[in-house]
């Protein structure tokens, strides 16, 4: 169920061209809020921008061409975001990438990549509304992480790797400004049907969700200010079991 109205008037989204992203720039739309849709794909983002103005009946929402590769240009457009909004009281880190990777393949490149669109834009933008809502003695923050960060999977290792430390980060970020009045929600979800694992081969017994079932529930686990949550809830479960899996038994398993 979720909590309405959003507690939000002013909101960055960056990788909202697509996929969770955004389905929590309808939503938050929806519930009155402005949105700055940030992400590398003008065309998807401008036609978005459009309908969410047409569909609110007002300039609910702008658009930023960005690489979060390019971490030098994320100072001034964050700036230029909360300028623009005439306010900050939320950030949603959704971007990323997963590059398929062979149980035989060692990609380097692609490996380096995801660690920078999945970890250090993150680190990069998030660093940026920590100063602000500290300053501020509010906002929320909202990383999204994935259930893959919780262990380390032989599927692929650097996805996982990119998730735990983004995990890691936003703990601590938390444990900093939890005492300034400010929310930090790691989201976990589970299979999302978006364009990031269209063609992957998953196990068929374990549902996925559409984007909008998963942004209403990040939506209201932040509103409710929880600090952790997968999406949906019951993958507490699953990956509590798979955390208690020995390791010697793991290694044999394709999980
Ligand atoms: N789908 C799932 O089952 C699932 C499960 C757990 C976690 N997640 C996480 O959810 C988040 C959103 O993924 P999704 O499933 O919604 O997939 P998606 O539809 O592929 O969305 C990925 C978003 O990241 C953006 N992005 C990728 N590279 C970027 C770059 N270099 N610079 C700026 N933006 C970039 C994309 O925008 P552009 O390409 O336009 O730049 C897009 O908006 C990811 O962090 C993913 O790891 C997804």
């Amino acid at each position: 169920m979720s909590i309405h109205p959003f507690p939000w008037q002013h909101a960055i989204i960056v990788g909202a061209s697509s996929g969770i992203g955004e389905a929590l720039a309808r939503a938050l739309a929806a519930g009155g809020a402005d949105i700055a849709l940030i992400a590398r794909r003008a065309d998807r983002l401008e036609a978005l921008a459009a309908d969410l103005n047409h569909r609110a009946g007002r300039p609910a929402a702008f658009w930023l061409e960005h690489d979060v590769r390019k971490t030098a240009e994320i100072p001034a457009l964050f700036q230029e975001a909360a300028t623009r909004l005439q306010g900050l009281d939320l950030i949603v880190y959704a971007a990323g990438i997963m590059p398929r990777v062979g149980p035989k393949s060692y990609p380097t490149d692609d490996d380096l990549a995801t660690v920078e669109v999945n970890f250090a834009g993150a680190v990069a933008w998030l660093n940026q509304a920590a100063v602000r809502f500290q300053r501020a003695g509010a906002g929320t923050i909202i990383g999204i992480s994935s259930v893959a960060g919780d262990r380390g999977r032989r599927g692929n290792p650097v996805y996982n790797a990119t998730k735990a430390a983004l995990n890691s980060y936003l703990e601590a970020l938390r444990n900093r400004l939890a005492v300034h009045g400010v929310t930090v929600l790691t989201a976990k979800p589970g299979y999302v049907q978006t364009d990031l694992i269209r063609d992957l081969p998953l196990p068929g017994i374990i549902p996925r969700i559409p984007p909008a079932q998963a942004a209403a529930a990040i939506l209201d686990a932040a509103a409710a200010q929880r600090r952790v949550a997968y999406i949906p809830g019951w993958w507490r479960w699953i990956m509590l079991i798979i955390g208690l899996i020995p390791a010697p038994i793991f290694e044999r398993l394709n999980v």
